[in-house]
């Protein structure tokens, strides 16, 4: 069994937003096969990357809130930035060699996403398909 999976609770049936969605997840179990490896660059690529791609994540969905006069969009971007800005510290500390990758935040990143996704996402979700959009 991965660390983390999707189920179809998870899903929106908004294909840019699902398809970016599965890609935090696979970056995250990326990021835990690399758990106690000596591989500090590729530890490094791939946290990078991972908060490069949730930058755009955020992004679209925050467009999508803009662009449908979302009621709820400053909470839940709130919400967004709280994440990333912790998650571009721990990337910063780990490429300076102040911190470790760690089953802990690899965890916190799941939690995250599965209450976020619950209180924020799907609500989201629910509102983007009434206004059609797939
Ligand atoms: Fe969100
Ligand atoms: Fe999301």
């Amino acid at each position: 069994m991965k660390f983390f999976e999707l189920s179809e609770n998870e899903i929106m049936n908004i294909e840019v937003i699902d398809g970016q969605h599965k890609t935090f997840v696979k970056q995250i179990n990326e990021l835990y096969e690399l758990l106690g490896q000596d591989k500090p660059e590729t530890i490094k690529y791939l946290l990078n990357q991972f908060t490069k791609e949730v930058k755009v994540h955020f992004e679209t969905e925050e467009n999508f809130m803009k662009k449908y006069s979302y009621e709820s969009y400053y909470s839940h971007k709130l919400e967004h930035d709280r994440f990333l800005n912790k998650f571009l510290e721990f990337t910063e500390e780990v490429a300076s060699g102040k911190e470790n990758l760690n089953l802990e935040k690899l965890k916190s990143a799941k939690t995250w996403f599965f209450n976020h996704f619950e209180l924020n996402d799907k609500k989201l979700g629910v509102y983007l398909k009434e206004k059609n959009i797939k």
